[in-house]
């Protein structure tokens, strides 16, 4: 097993300039919806993370040939061999659940393995199902998977009850080949969701907003082949920000869009770093007096979910209390035991955590349990004292691309062994 260690760091502070690799969660949309055509699809800035080996792996059973050249992908459907997503590779990722909705609106039908249980919490896909019944499928749940079948999916009016991000992203791909109108209320406002809309256009979808989250889909009997960029990460984007900031050190984070970082910035401003933009880059320098801030999470653009465990590592650090609220799942502080193994003072009560610093951390063995939980264990190994080791390296692989070669040419003492 493979583990990565963080050797004393001694009070270092991060130097030098970080190129941001593209989105994790733009990439993995965009490769399905290359289902929904027969064409070819072209994507550069594909992020080489394990998630997007693991999606290519799905679409290659699915009947997809792909080639990948450096940061570029192209992908084709001709035709459909298969129209499963085994639960092998929907439990190894949930994001899986994209292609349920790009098959039923190009073929017809699709077997997709319910999801079940996840590191962060319970995370149903009840909108997906519902939204799609709405649209005319025809859904059952066999021997743990979902079989949705329709001849052809028609549009449908769809509120979500919630959010939903990946929710959304399906419905909006299904509604693309579907006959007639989807308006589609509450949706997710991601700049995933947004960048997903932009290749659908370019695809022939008929896609517009209508108001800050209603989407407007007019369907299609076809769509063709597109290239597309992947927007920049913002969430590996906001963990070298939080780097910087932790360690008083001096970043120049580049190939960002800077729109889609505002609120992390924010924070971050209030904790007491100072931030330069410069259009696609952002310089960040670190303060030794950091201060406290409640923060929330809720959906764009409201704080991410995803940058809240290293936010937490953070606010270890300010001179105070901070209490952080997490709104989106309902099990998404597994990283604060490990914090504490570190020395961290913080205390859980429903979806609350209350952290009291300053604490110096000491370095110690610890356990990642899911990815952005492993990024915030790499970031508190950076300030303690000693040597940390963290175990489920698995999961930091998942969504961010060369972590250690990056924080390195930063000057941070960090490797992978194995044992
Ligand atoms: N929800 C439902 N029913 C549904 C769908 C969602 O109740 O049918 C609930 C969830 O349980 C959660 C909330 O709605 O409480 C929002 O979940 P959402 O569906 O937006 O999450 P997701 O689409 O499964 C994506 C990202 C996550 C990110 C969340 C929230 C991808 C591939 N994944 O997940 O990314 O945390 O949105 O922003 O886009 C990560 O990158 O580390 C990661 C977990």
């Amino acid at each position: 097993m493979e583990k990565i260690r963080v050797a004393d760091n001694n009070g270092l502070k991060l130097r030098g300039t970080v190129k941001i690799s593209g989105a994790k969660n733009a990439v993995l949309p965009a490769i399905a919806a290359s289902l929904l055509t027969e064409d070819s699809v072209r994507l550069d800035n594909v992020p080489l993370v394990k998630d997007v080996h693991t999606m290519l792996t799905l679409m290659k059973g699915l009947g997809a040939a792909y080639a990948l050249d450096g940061n570029s992908l192209s992908i084709a459907m001709p035709s459909i061999v298969s129209d499963e997503a085994s639960y092998e590779l929907v439990r190894a990722m949930r994001a899986s659940i994209l292609v349920l909705g790009p098959l039923l609106a190009r073929y017809g039908k699709a077997t997709v393995a319910l999801p079940g249980g996840c590191a962060i919490g319970s995370r149903p896909i009840d909108l997906h199902i519902h939204g799609l019944q709405k649209m005319g499928a025809a859904i059952s749940l066999e021997h743990g998977y979902i079989k949705a079948e329709a001849a052809r999916l028609h549009g449908a009016e769809v509120e979500f009850e919630k959010k939903t991000v990946t929710g959304t992203e399906n419905l909006v791909m299904a509604a693309a080949l579907a006959e007639g109108q989807t308006i589609l209320r509450n949706c997710a406002c991601e700049p995933e969701v947004t960048s997903l809309c932009e290749l659908l256009v370019k695809m022939g979808a008929r896609v517009e907003s209508d108001g800050p989250d209603v989407l407007r889909i007019q369907g299609v009997r076809e769509l063709g082949g597109a290239t597309h960029r992947i927007i920049p990460d913002r969430i590996e984007a906001g963990t070298f920000l939080v780097a910087g900031a932790l360690t008083q050190g001096d970043i120049l984070v580049t190939g960002i869009n800077p729109a889609h970082l505002e609120t992390i910035v924010e924070k971050l401003k209030i904790a007491g770093a100072g931030i330069e933009v410069d259009q696609d880059r952002m310089r960040v320098r670190g303060s030794a007096d950091i201060r406290p801030q409640d923060i929330t999470t809720s959906p764009y653009p409201g704080f991410p979910t995803d940058m809240q465990a290293q936010f937490m590592v953070l606010m270890t650090q300010a001179q105070g209390t901070s209490i952080i609220t997490e709104t989106i799942f309902d099990r998404r502080f597994s990283h604060v035991n490990e914090l504490m193994r570190l020395g961290a003072s913080i205390e859980v009560s429903g979806d609350k955590a209350v952290v009291r610093g300053r604490t110096p951390l000491s370095g110690a063995e610890v356990m990642a349990t899911d990815l952005r939980a492993s990024a915030s264990l790499i970031l508190a190994g950076l300030i303690a004292g000693g040597q940390t080791v963290i175990n489920g390296v698995e999961h930091i692989d998942r969504g961010y691309e060369n972590i250690e070669a990056k924080l390195r040419s930063l000057g941070a003492k960090i490797e992978r062994i194995s044992g």
